[in-house]
C-alpha cells in the first residue's frame, strides 16, 4: 500500500505511522500535516531516515497542496483535525474549517485521484451522551446527537464522507472510536494533563463533580483496529472501536494515577464544569469483533501504568510543549492562578 496519512504528526497519527512502518515495512507512507500546535515531528524521529517515509507540510484545506502530496498514493487515512473539545468551546471556527471543510477538500482530491480507499477516523462523541444510570452503549446504529462544536464538526465530516460514497462511489470506511490514551498524547488531554501536572507538583483540574465517564482505548489497540478495517473492512461501512474498561469516572481515573505515582488525593482540584459536558461514553464493539476479529488487547490498569511510566521517562518531550504556546492556552482555560 501507498498510504497518505493526514495529521500524522499528532498523537494518534504518529502512533499509527510508527505502528504501520513496523508491521508493514514494505509499504510507503506520506505524512501530510500542517503542524498546528498539536503537530510534533519529534514523535517520528525514529523513522526520519526511512526511505519509505516522507513528511509533507501542508494544510488539508488547500486542494493544491493536497493534490501534489497525494499523487502516487492509493490509500488515505484521515486523522487531521482540531481535536480538543475545550478549545472548540473557546473558538469553534478552526474546527469547522479543518474538520468539515478540510475533509471535503480531501474527499474531492481523493475522488479525482482515483484513491482505492479513503479511511476516515472519527469519534464516539458524534453520538452525544449516555445516562450514568444506564448501561447502554453506542453502536454503529446509534443516532447522531453531537453537543460540542468539536463533536458537531466531526459529525459533519462523517456525513460528508458517507455522502461521497453514496453519491460518487468513493470507496470509504469510517471508524468511530472512544478516548485514546498512551504515549505521545498532547498534555492538554485529561490523562497526560493529570500525569504531567503531578510531576510538576500542580493540582489536577477535575471538571464538575468528576463523575463523567469515558471509554478508554489504548492507542495501539486503535491502530490495530484501523489496520483490520483497511485490510478487510467492507467499503461504505462504519465500525465502532472501544476499550476494555468497565465504566470508570474521571475522578477514579485520577485516583488510579495518583496511586500509581505515590501521591494523595489532596492534589485533586474540582473546577468549573465544561459547558455542555457529555456525561458518559461507552462503546459496543461487537461489529468489528464479529466481522473483522478485532478486540482490544490492553487492560486499562496495565496500560495506564505504562503510560505513566512513559511520561515520567519523556519529560523533555512534554516539558517543551508545556513551556511553549500551550502555556497561554492553559491560563485561558483554567484561569490566571493556574500556572
Ligand atoms: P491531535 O490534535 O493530537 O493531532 C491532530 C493532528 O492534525 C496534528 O498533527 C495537527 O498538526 C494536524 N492538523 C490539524 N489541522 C490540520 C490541517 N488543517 N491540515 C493538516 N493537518 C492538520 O489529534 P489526535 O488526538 O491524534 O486525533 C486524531 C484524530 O482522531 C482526529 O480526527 C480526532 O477527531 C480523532 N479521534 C481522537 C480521539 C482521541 O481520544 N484523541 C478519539 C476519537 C477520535
Ligand atoms: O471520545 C473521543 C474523544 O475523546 C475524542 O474525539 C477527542 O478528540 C478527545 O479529545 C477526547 O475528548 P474528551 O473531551 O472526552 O477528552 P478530554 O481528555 O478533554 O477529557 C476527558 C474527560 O476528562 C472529560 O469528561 C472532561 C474531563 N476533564 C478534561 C480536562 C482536560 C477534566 O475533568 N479536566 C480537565 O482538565
Amino acid at each position: 500500500m501507498k498510504l497518505f496519512v493526514t495529521g500524522g504528526a499528532g498523537f494518534i497519527g504518529s502512533n499509527f505511522i510508527l505502528y504501520w512502518m513496523r508491521e508493514h515495512p514494505e509499504d510507503s507512507v506520506v505524512n501530510f500535516d500542517a503542524l498546528t500546535y498539536a503537530g510534533n515531528l519529534e514523535n517520528l524521529k525514529s523513522i526520519e531516515g526511512n526511505p519509505n517515509y516522507h513528511f509533507v507540510k501542508g494544510n488539508i484545506c488547500n486542494a493544491e497542496e493536497v493534490k501534489d502530496a497525494m499523487a502516487g498514493c492509493d490509500t488515505v487515512v484521515h486523522f487531521a483535525a482540531e481535536s480538543h473539545v475545550d478549545r472548540s468551546i473557546l473558538d469553534a471556527s478552526p474546527f469547522i474549517k479543518t474538520n468539515v471543510l478540510g475533509t471535503q477538500v480531501l474527499l474531492e482530491v481523493a475522488l479525482k485521484g482515483n484513491i482505492k480507499r479513503f479511511h476516515h477516523v472519527s469519534t464516539d462523541e458524534v453520538f452525544g451522551s449516555l445516562d450514568l444510570e444506564k448501561s447502554d452503549k453506542f453502536s454503529e446504529t446509534t443516532r447522531y446527537n453531537p453537543h460540542s462544536p468539536y463533536s458537531a464538526s466531526k459529525a459533519g465530516s462523517d456525513h460528508i464522507v458517507r455522502a461521497y460514497f453514496d453519491t460518487y462511489g468513493l470507496p470509504i470506511t469510517i471508524t468511530n472510536c472512544s478516548n485514546n490514551y498512551g504515549p505521545l498524547q498532547f498534555p492538554e488531554k485529561f490523562i497526560p494533563l493529570a500525569i504531567t501536572n503531578i510531576i510538576e507538583g500542580k493540582k489536577i483540574p477535575v471538571y464538575g463533580d468528576g463523575l463523567n465517564v469515558r471509554d478508554w482505548l489504548y492507542v495501539e489497540d486503535h491502530c490495530r483496529a484501523i489496520d483490520r478495517v483497511l485490510t478487510d473492512g467492507k467499503i461504505g461501512e462504519t465500525y465502532c472501536v472501544g476499550g476494555v474498561t468497565e465504566d470508570i469516572s474521571n475522578v477514579n481515573v485520577v485516583k488510579k494515577i495518583l496511586a500509581l505515582m505515590g501521591k494523595d488525593e489532596t492534589m485533586i482540584e474540582y473546577v468549573k464544569d465544561r459547558l455542555g459536558h457529555d456525561r458518559r461514553y461507552a462503546i459496543d464493539w461487537t461489529k468489528i469483533n464479529k466481522e473483522l476479529g478485532w478486540k482490544p488487547q490492553y487492560s486499562f490498569d496495565d496500560w495506564l501504568e505504562k503510560t505513566v511510566t512513559w511520561y515520567k521517562e519523556h519529560q523533555e518531550w512534554w516539558k517543551r510543549i508545556k513551556n511553549g504556546e500551550y502555556q497561554a492556552y492553559y491560563v485561558s482555560q483554567y484561569g490566571k492562578g493556574s500556572k
